[in-house]
């Protein structure tokens, strides 16, 4: 089939090198010209495991292609998806004017029928207005479909999460339309494609749930706000676990057992950051509040969030007494790991709040300090993990990479001025870590 996707960033790319490697033909359209010109040249506008070789295999066939183009774009494809930015507006609703001048443009150029699928995450009632902002604009008269074909990847697994998807959720106004959506969806859902790691018979193939547009978005906005519930409220269960001498860990893991709760989204920590989480429950208590429903439960769930910032720096306080003068040595600032990502990470709100109280910081990522650097400010950049701890006050962990499992812990403590060591994602044993003899801090454990 021949798709196109505007938006070539996070799920836009990975969206249209998937969609290639099953057969289709792609275009990627994005309006910021190097980004083009990079992923032209074969290098990534972002870090995603798997990416570079995915895309330079399809690009080599031809199968992908990327342009600043929209006419081309738009003239070339049947299905078009927009995978553009909506973020949030200092009040926390969701910024669509991406999405609108996208709409604009796809109408200028459609020389026959078409259908417009939102990859973003919009909240309901955004395809109303893509459908009437198409048709106010749409000169040539042609049909067009508006579906909702929210997108649920994560970022560093995005490549397994797109091509083995647990549902794909496709809201249609038409059968047309939803039945265009399904052929190209064919062989995910029944995991057909060549070099596809599942079998029907052991995984059964994935869900394909067709709804009306405005319960596909409304799908996605209570799907991101109830797995953001999960990590506020193991976070509020570990401030009890805190009090009481219990351990989060032990209490998550009884909890995940139970197969109504499942044993995912039930760390607790310093809470979520990224692109979607923290946006996508703004926008949604947002748009629950202008149609009418009070969505306090979000309020709270947001609020516990960011309260475990500051349990983090609380907690090196704690442990240090006076900040002002003393070094901190982060490990890790993305704000998961597999992602060079930086958007709403946690690390960015606690650095600076150590910064203000006068620390000197020092941080390693495997992949995020570029990025980083956009963020934070008199921050001193390290190569490697072993330099952040050389003559630290504290090491904090930040961000749970697979790297910082297997560091040699004794060597780390052996080079440090004070052997504190704060582990914002209870990452790390604290039966080894105090037997090496670190002072261990952790969240909601002894
Ligand atoms: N990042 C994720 O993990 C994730 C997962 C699921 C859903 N989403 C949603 O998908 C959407 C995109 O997120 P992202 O992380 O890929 O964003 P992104 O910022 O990485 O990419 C958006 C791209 O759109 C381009 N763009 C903006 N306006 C354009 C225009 N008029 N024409 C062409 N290109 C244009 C930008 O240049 C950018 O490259 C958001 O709504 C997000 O909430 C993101």
């Amino acid at each position: 089939m021949n798709v196109t996707i505007v938006g070539a960033g996070h799920v836009g790319l990975v969206t249209g090198a998937c969609l290639a490697e099953i057969g289709n033909e792609v275009v990627c359209v994005d309006n910021d010209q190097k980004k083009i010109e990079m992923i032209t040249r074969g290098h990534m506008p972002i870090y995603e495991p798997g990416l570079p070789e995915l895309v330079a295999r399809n690009m080599q066939t031809g199968r992908l292609r990327v342009t600043t183009s929209m006419e081309e774009g738009v003239r070339h494809a049947l299905v078009i998806f927009v995978a553009v930015g909506t973020p949030p507006k200092p009040d926390g609703e969701a910024d669509l004017s991406y999405i609108e001048a996208v709409a604009r443009e796809v109408a200028r150029y459609m020389d026959g029928y078409r259908v417009v699928s939102e990859k973003s995450t919009v909240p309901v009632q955004t395809g109303q207005w893509v459908d009437r902002t198409i048709r106010l604009n749409n000169r040539h008269a042609v049909e067009f479909d508006v579906v909702s074909n929210p997108e649920f990847l994560r970022e560093g697994a995005a490549i397994y999460d797109f091509m083995y998807p647990d549902r794909i959720v496709v809201g249609a106004g038409s059968a047309r339309a939803a039945e265009i959506m399904r052929e190209l969806y064919e062989p995910i859902i029944n995991r057909s494609f060549s070099g596809c790691e599942c079998s029907l018979e052991k995984d059964g193939p994935a869900q394909f749930v067709v709804t009306d547009v405005k319960s596909a978005e409304l799908i996605k906005h209570a799907s991101n706000s109830f797995l953001a519930m999960k990590i506020s409220f193991i976070n509020a269960v570990a401030a009890v676990c805190e009090l009481s001498g219990a351990d989060v860990t032990m209490v998550a893991k009884g909890m995940g057992y139970d197969r109504r709760i499942g044993p995912e989204f039930l760390r607790a920590g310093a809470g979520y950051g990224g692109s979607c989480f923290p946006k996508d429950v703004a926008a949604f208590r947002k748009i629950s509040n202008s149609l009418g429903y009070e969505f306090k439960l979000l309020d709270e769930v947001a609020r516990i969030n960011h309260s475990q910032r500051d349990l983090v720096v609380q907690k090196i306080k704690k442990a240090l007494w006076i900040i002002r003068g003393k070094t901190i040595g982060v490990l890790g600032l993305s704000f998961k790991p597999d992602t060079d990502d930086m958007r709403e990470a946690p690390s960015v709100d606690i650095i600076r709040a150590l910064q203000a109280d006068g620390a000197r910081v020092r941080a390693y990522d495997p992949h995020a300090t570029g990025e980083a650097s956009h963020y934070l400010q008199d921050v001193e950049f390290c190569s490697d993990p072993y330099a952040v701890a050389r003559d630290a006050d504290t090491l904090l962990l930040m961000t749970e990479w697979d790297e910082f499992k297997r560091l040699d812990m004794p060597r780390v403590k052996s080079t440090m001025n004070y052997p504190i060591l704060v582990d914002a994602r209870n990452m790390l044993d604290p039966v080894e870590m105090r037997a090496i003899g670190f002072e261990y801090v952790a969240i909601g454990r002894p």
